[in-house]
């Protein structure tokens, strides 16, 4: 049985004023913390307030450096992380890729020296609409996977989630079809099955993400191999951010 996971990726927005109230109203909530993992991802400077205050809340950063330490300016690595109690990473966004260009071969250093670490990651992959356009999603998928995991070994996956997030529907209020969702998402599983067994492959969380809001959460909670979402606009509103998690 694997666990749902609803996942707020704030990017770069929120003041602390709005992170204290968002604190407040998820305190008040009533969520099911047995039946589903919660974890918000916000900017580097609102971790430890928020994990200070969201005790049953997974705190995740939303990036990571593939360097320990040293002369990086501006650059944040696992140990660090690990050091304020941060134990979750999101690796790999595609405005990460595409913005800040992050490489596969670049997304690899950070999955394995974050794994070594002890952090738990949410590797995010997904192709571009011309990719999709051309019928070529899949294998594009599976082998931005197959660079991203190189040298990584079974039992390192028990620290991985995968999320599928079509680099179309990000932030564009256009969402995958949850029959497209689910195709792909079996595939990464038959992926991870050839690559890991099928233990591995049966235990891990493969979520989706791209514009995911209150309307859509419960139809592509509804497919077999969807075990949760990473939520951009709609997490940024406690209320709208609720409904997503009471599914
Ligand atoms: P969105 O973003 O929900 O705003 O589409 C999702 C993501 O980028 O993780």
């Amino acid at each position: 049985m694997r666990k749902p996971l609803l996942a707020a990726n704030w990017k770069m927005n929120m003041t602390l004023n709005e992170v204290k109230e968002f604190i407040k109203v998820l305190n008040d909530a009533q969520i099911d913390y047995k039946e589903k993992d919660i974890l918000i991802a916000p900017p580097y400077i609102y971790l430890q307030e928020l994990k200070k205050r969201l005790k049953k809340v997974k705190i995740s950063s939303q990036n990571i450096y593939f360097e320990e330490s040293g002369a990086f300016t501006g650059e944040i690595s696992p140990t660090m992380l690990m050091s304020i109690g941060i134990d979750w990473t999101i690796i790999g966004h595609s405005e990460r890729r595409q913005l800040f260009g992050d490489t596969d071969d670049i997304i690899n250093k950070k999955l394995l020296l974050s794994i070594q670490k002890g952090l738990n990651v949410i590797l995010c992959v997904g192709e571009k609409l011309q990719e999709r356009e051309a019928g070529i999603e899949k294998e594009l998928v599976i082998s931005q996977l197959g660079l991203d995991l190189k040298d990584v070994t079974p039992e390192m996956m028990k620290n991985v989630v995968i999320a599928y997030e079509p680099v179309w529907a990000i932030g564009t209020g256009k969402t995958a079809k949850s029959q497209d969702a689910e195709d792909m998402n079996k595939a990464i599983r038959d992926f991870l099955k050839r690559r890991f067994g099928r233990k591995i492959s049966n235990n891990t969380r493969i979520l989706y993400g791209g514009s995911v809001k209150p309307e859509n959460i419960k139809e592509l909670m509804s497919r077999e191999n969807i075990d949760g979402a990473l939520v951009g606009g709609a997490s940024l509103k406690p209320d709208s951010f609720l409904k997503i998690v009471n599914f």
